[in-house]
């Protein structure tokens, strides 16, 4: 007899009665390319301000379930996109490694400790336990499904090691991370030990999604564009091949590397089904560079939702022919900006969901 699902604490697997995203990242036949937006979730929508000014703060959010669950679904409500992301962020993974974050308004985020030294490594918690550390993130993506119940698939995420490593060391955002790249040069043997702790925490963290309900993982390196080649190839491909190893007999896995165009040839050879591309990318290039074995997501420029509702459709058009139809998932080259009209987001989407 199956378990009552409140013993296992799983959610009953309900059918997708929109599973386009899922088609298109497995490289199956799709009637048009599905579309969502990266960073959908939250900033543009007044309703998640709504949200978020009846809690305390960005974490109080993320923290909660049933609000985090709330601002997740929203954009499948109001934008109508194909697919949902969890409302979370990539820094839950530094905290629950032992490194809290703070997030300051129209600052940005903030970490009052950083990793330097192995000293510092030391006061890290030596095994993240997802179950446990996370379980929030976990009881948000278990509700969400239960919320959805199979309107469209819910994406889960984490950051790549070399992100969250930006993160860590610097303890802020940064424009060219010149801190935490001179320590992969100073300190190779501290870098390696970092990345590898951070890898292992975010596979056991992926997987716990995927157990919760996640139907497709996509992992943010949100800073690849400073490493150069060579760095890419030796600190991260092997940790990031080792995360898509782990993930890709369970869900499709999305890799996306911002500022990654020159990096395009070592990521083809990952074990994921999808590679996202940023706005700078020539999607034919890249298919030319890539092969056909893999889905495209992306591209149009985040900016170009600022223009008119008539130059977006046009803009969305044409980069819809320059992927093709086949393995395609139309998203933005990076995160929506906070500030656009999200009656200009919804031209974007519309524009795509009708070019079938
Ligand atoms: O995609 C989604 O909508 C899901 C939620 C999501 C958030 N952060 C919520 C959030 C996702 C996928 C992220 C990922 C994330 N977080 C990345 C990778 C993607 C990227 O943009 O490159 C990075 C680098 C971060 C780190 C981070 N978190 C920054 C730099 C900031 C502050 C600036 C900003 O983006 O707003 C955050 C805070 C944050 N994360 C907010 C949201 C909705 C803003 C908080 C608020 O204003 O309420």
């Amino acid at each position: 007899m199956e378990a009552p699902t409140h013993l296992n604490n799983q959610p009953k697997a309900v059918p997708l009665q929109n599973d386009l995203l899922l088609r298109a990242a497995r490289g199956e036949s799709i009637e048009r390319s599905p579309v969502w937006l990266m960073r959908q979730a939250g900033r543009i929508l007044p309703e998640y301000r709504a949200v978020r000014a009846q809690m305390g703060g960005f974490k109080d959010l993320v923290e909660s379930p049933p609000h985090a669950s709330e601002v997740t679904i929203q954009p499948v409500d109001i934008l109508g996109v194909d697919a949902a992301i969890i409302f979370s962020d990539i820094l839950v993974i530094p905290e629950a490694m032992g490194l809290p974050y703070e997030l300051v308004e129209k600052v940005g985020p903030r970490f009052p400790e950083v990793v330097r030294t192995h000293q510092d490594l030391k006061r890290l918690r030596a095994e993240v336990n997802p179950e446990v550390h996370l379980s929030y993130v976990l009881d948000a993506i278990r509700l969400t499904k239960r919320n959805l119940a199979g309107r469209v698939p819910l994406i889960g995420f984490c950051g790549a090691p070399w992100t969250i490593f930006c993160y860590m060391v610097e303890g802020k955002g940064s424009k060219d991370w010149a801190l935490p790249r001179r320590m992969l040069w100073e300190q190779p043997t501290f870098a390696h030990a970092l990345l590898d702790s951070i890898t292992e925490a975010s596979i056991g963290y992926l997987q716990a999604q995927v157990r919760a309900g996640a139907d497709l993982v996509q992992i943010f390196d949100s800073w690849a564009g400073v490493l150069s080649d060579d760095l890419y190839r030796e600190f991260m491909m092997p940790r990031l091949q080792r995360m898509c190893e782990a993930l890709s007999p369970m869900v499709p896995v999305t890799v996306f590397a911002k500022g990654g165009g020159h990096l395009l040839p070592q990521l083809a050879d990952l074990d994921c089904r999808t590679l996202g591309l940023d706005w700078q990318t020539d999607p034919r290039k890249a298919r030319l560079l890539i092969g056909e074995e893999k889905t495209l997501q992306g591209n149009l420029d985040p900016s170009i939702l600022y223009s008119s509702p008539d130059t977006i459709r046009k803009k969305t058009r044409e980069m819809l022919s320059n992927f093709g139809t086949r393995r395609h998932i139309a998203n933005l080259g990076h995160g929506v900006y906070p500030d656009v009209n999200p009656e200009h987001v919804k031209v974007f989407v519309e524009t795509v969901q009708k070019s079938a």
